[in-house]
């Protein structure tokens, strides 16, 4: 019991720490980029231009015309299982599931810096 006591008083403290710290706060769109960088690029296209490295993996700027990307995280986080067996069984926690989508929506966003 002691135990799980510090642990709290350990993360309560942590994150008074980082709220009273000026370093940015995380972009999960960039954590987001990491991610389906380290683990989808192999096959998908990832950014705005290209193509993907195996042809029938679609694009992720194309994902949002076939559904809504937030439908993306619960499979994200139970594990996405295709009908093609190409595609490995990812398992993300919940953050990287929502940095993943918020990388995949920025991707139908038109630029705004550009
Ligand atoms: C080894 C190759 C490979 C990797 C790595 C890979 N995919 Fe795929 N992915 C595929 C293929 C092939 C398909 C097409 C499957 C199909 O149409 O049956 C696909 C389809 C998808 C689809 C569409 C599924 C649907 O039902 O429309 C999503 C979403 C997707 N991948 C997300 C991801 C994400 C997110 C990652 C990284 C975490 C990833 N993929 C990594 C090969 C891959």
């Amino acid at each position: 019991m002691r135990n799980i006591c510090g642990a709290i008083a350990i993360l309560a403290w942590s994150s008074m720490a980082m709220a009273g710290s000026s370093t940015p706060v995380a972009d999960p769109i960039a954590d987001g980029q990491v991610l389906v960088d380290t683990y989808c690029s192999d096959c998908h296209a990832i950014s705005k231009t290209g193509e993907s490295p195996l042809p029938i993996a679609p694009r992720f700027r194309d994902l949002h015309l076939r559904y809504d990307v937030e439908y993306l995280s619960e499979a994200l986080v139970e594990g996405i299982v295709t009908a093609h067996e190409a595609m490995p069984e990812f398992e993300f926690d919940p953050d990287q599931a929502a940095a993943i989508i918020a990388y995949l929506k920025s991707l139908s966003e038109p630029d705004q810096n550009q």
